[in-house]
């Protein structure tokens, strides 16, 4: 993976060193992308905003505004072959355009610290899982058993704490150490395994009576069950899950041969995305209309439909405690692409060094998720914006997440994709992104028109209504 030190570089490709191969590149690409996002909140935020319509208007988002993005994120670490910061400002000047478009790294990095600190604190809920999983809690269960086990975890700040250090030591770990060839490596493996258990759990939903329910449930659109919250929501998870608008996929890219096409590697990443959302939603639906639970039930949704579903299957302490396993695995390659910029960018300017710097923002990072745990349980009730009608009910937790994901990350994709498509020459964008004619004029033109205008569409109902 990532492995020579792109403070170092100089830009030189050759000195910079560069992904083995476009597999190792797509592999690194879809263990960022593929995460809690995938498995936990699109299940989650999907039951909350009423099914079909929401889907179909995430699945618009990605198509037409995420896949865009990544190519034009991809394309600026190519073209600069800097950290992201480093290379929008070079990528500006041989544009001859403002130095100032390097903000949009600057709005994702304090995204990518916020989203680090809670991500960490569901990962440790997975983790916990695990335990469950293994010692047999699933089997037998029912809803109020589920619940009750849900319930404690959330009631208890001390085990939160446990697992959330537990979780945010791996990630420093890694992340100190520079990305090792073994992580690569794991890559190829769990991915695939994480995509093979959940279509064990999507077999077994087919057979809970209640699978047609749940495709209808998830495909049929029924636009009276959305609000306009509900497609900021669709949008802002749309850069959340193809891990956008934070500059990942620029470093990322800043490793990529030139002979790979970015066009259709972006497609690639985001089809297996959206393939693995899809199927946690068939696993989960069919478990919560069969069980007469709430669809929207929240954040919670996967840990109280999932162990049902493996104590009911035969092997399901053995498959339960493997799935927590592989979504622990792929929350972790998540959390590592979210600690990595924040750290890169401390290293250049500190003299800390490399595990020096991943300690410290690992260490905020880790005292930030605090405030995340006690939203849980002490301050359950502390609602700080509730005089907006929008934030009722919203703890410190859920307004993290909130703007995160729905302010932030949007913004930050917005700049980007304003910048490549109305700063940087076509002639160079041609040459780069690797698309026939045709598709070239299609891209472009999402880039240039259609990703802003969407963005500031969506935001500027949403400030209305
Ligand atoms: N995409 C990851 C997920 O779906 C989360 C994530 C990792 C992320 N890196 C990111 C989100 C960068 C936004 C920006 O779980």
């Amino acid at each position: 993976m990532t492995q020579s030190n792109p403070s170092a570089a100089n830009g030189d490709t050759s000195s910079r060193g560069l992904w083995s191969s476009r597999l190792a590149f797509i592999l690194a690409v879809t263990g960022s992308s593929v995460g809690l996002g995938n498995v936990w909140k699109f299940p989650y935020i999907t039951g909350e905003n009423g099914g079909g319509a929401f889907v179909l208007v995430y699945l618009a988002c990605i198509a037409v505004i995420g896949i865009p993005i990544l190519m034009a994120e991809v394309f600026l670490g190519r073209n600069g072959r800097h950290n992201p910061i480093t290379s929008m400002r070079l990528v500006a000047e041989r544009n001859l355009a403002s130095p100032l478009w390097r903000v949009s790294a600057i709005v994702g990095m304090i995204a990518a610290f916020v989203i680090l600190s809670f991500y960490s604190v569901i990962g440790g809920w997975a983790a916990a899982y695990i335990g469950h999983g293994a010692t047999g809690d699933f089997v037998g269960g029912n809803p109020d058993t589920i619940n009750a086990m849900f319930g404690n975890l959330l009631a208890s700040p001390g085990e939160l704490l446990l697992w959330h250090s537990l979780f945010m030591a791996l990630v420093v770990l890694v992340v100190s150490r520079g990305l090792k060839k073994g992580l690569e490596r794991s890559v190829t493996i769990l991915m695939p395994a994480l995509f093979v258990l959940l279509l064990v759990a999507v077999g077994y939903a087919t057979t809970t009576g209640h699978f047609g329910e749940a495709v209808t449930f998830l495909f049929r659109p029924d636009f009276g069950k959305l609000s306009i919250n509900g497609v900021l929501i669709a949008l802002g998870h749309a850069f959340f899950t193809l891990s956008l608008g934070m500059a990942i996929m620029m470093a990322y890219g800043s490793y990529l041969g030139r002979d790979v096409s970015i066009g259709r590697t972006a497609v690639i990443v985001g089809v297996t995305d959206t393939l693995v959302a899809l199927l946690a939603g068939l696993a989960i639906f069919p478990v919560v209309f069969a069980n007469n639970l709430e669809a929207g039930a929240g954040p919670g949704l996967i840990f109280q439909t999932l162990p049902l579903a493996f104590g009911q299957m035969p092997m399901g302490s053995l498959f339960g405690t493997l799935f927590f396993v592989l979504l622990v695995f792929a929350a972790w390659t998540s959390a590592i692409s979210l600690l990595e910029p924040v750290v890169e960018w401390v290293e250049e300017k500190t003299t800390l060094g490399r595990s020096g710097s991943a300690m410290l923002v690992g260490f905020l990072c880790w005292a930030l998720g605090i405030v995340s745990i006690l939203s849980l349980n002490l301050w359950s009730d502390v609602t700080p914006l509730a005089m907006f009608e929008r934030f009722e009910g919203k703890t410190f937790f859920d307004l993290m997440d909130y703007f995160t994901a729905n302010v932030m990350l949007p913004l930050s994709g917005m700049l980007t994709a304003l910048f490549v498509g109305w700063c940087v020459a076509r002639e160079s964008l041609k040459q780069d992104v690797g698309l026939d004619g045709k598709l070239f004029g299609v891209w472009y033109g999402l880039t240039r028109y259609v990703t802003p205008v969407a963005v500031a569409v969506v935001f500027v109902y949403n400030l209305l209504s």
